[in-house]
């Protein structure tokens, strides 16, 4: 350690070299104005910035997958590669297999045995209703029953849900599970029906009653679609 004392200023260049000058205030506060924000403790909320790319990568993402999923096809590995190729259609489901799916919904009511809850829910094994003819119970399907309805000898007075949500094919599907589970055997619902009595009743909004779907089965079946024709060869 060097026993040398500095004088004021020490180890700063001799007194004649300095310059007094006004002192610069922004330079005074210039420390101050470096300071941080102090950190705080807490959840700080997600940058709006961030939010928007993730919400712009999901949408982006949902729209490859659905311009490349080629179908979800294993065989094709590129589908503008082969765009010519026919598509193979997907093997018909089986009526009486997503009738049985189909019945799920109707199981809380009429239960899994389909003899309903006595005095509640009217049991579909052995009712006329179930097993005459289909156009009634489609009707049912379409747009619910409520008010007096008498199955077997037992007066009902409930509410039976619409169940106009389902397709044609589900609830031909559904009809003719039910006409032929059980002890039931009635003959398969085509769903071509359905289609055409949802266009005929497509203006009903409430459910039907007994007396009006009596009614509904004396007027004329609506033609069903027919199956298309080949249009006939140009002489
Ligand atoms: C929320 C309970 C409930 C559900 C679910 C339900 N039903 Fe019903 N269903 C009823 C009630 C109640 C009646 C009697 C309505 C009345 O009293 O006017 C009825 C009546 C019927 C009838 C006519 C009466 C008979 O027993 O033949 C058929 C057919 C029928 N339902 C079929 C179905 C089918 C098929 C499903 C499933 C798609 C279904 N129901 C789901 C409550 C239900």
């Amino acid at each position: 350690m060097s026993d040398q004392i500095l004088g004021p200023g020490g180890g700063s260049p001799p007194q004649k070299y300095r310059v007094e000058a006004e002192p610069d205030p922004a330079a005074l506060v210039a420390p101050t104005m470096r300071e941080m924000s102090e950190p705080t403790d807490g959840i700080a909320p997600t940058p709006v910035w961030l939010l928007l790319f993730f919400f712009v990568l999901a949408g982006w993402s949902g729209y490859y997958i659905a311009r490349n999923a080629a179908g979800f096809r294993g065989d094709i590995y590129n589908e503008h590669f082969v765009k010519g190729m026919p598509v193979q259609k997907p093997p018909p489901v089986d009526p009486l297999v997503l009738g049985r799916q189909t019945f799920n919904v109707c199981m809380q009511c009429h239960q899994d045995t389909g003899k309903g809850i006595a005095g509640t829910y009217p049991p579909l094994v052995g009712s006329p209703i179930v097993l005459g003819d289909p156009a009634t119970p489609v009707r049912i399907l379409l747009h619910g029953l409520q008010g007096d309805v008498t199955v077997e000898g037992a007066t009902y007075n409930g509410q039976m849900p619409s169940w106009d949500r389902f397709s044609d094919e589900q609830i031909a599907a559904v009809l003719t599970y039910v006409r032929q589970a059980w002890t039931n055997t009635a003959p398969p619902v085509d769903s071509a029906l359905v289609t055409a009595i949802r266009k005929q009743t497509g203006e009903r909004t409430q459910p039907w009653t007994w007396p009006e779907l009596q009614v509904a089965a004396k007027t004329p079946p609506p033609p069903l679609a027919a199956p298309a024709q080949p249009k006939p060869a140009k002489p």
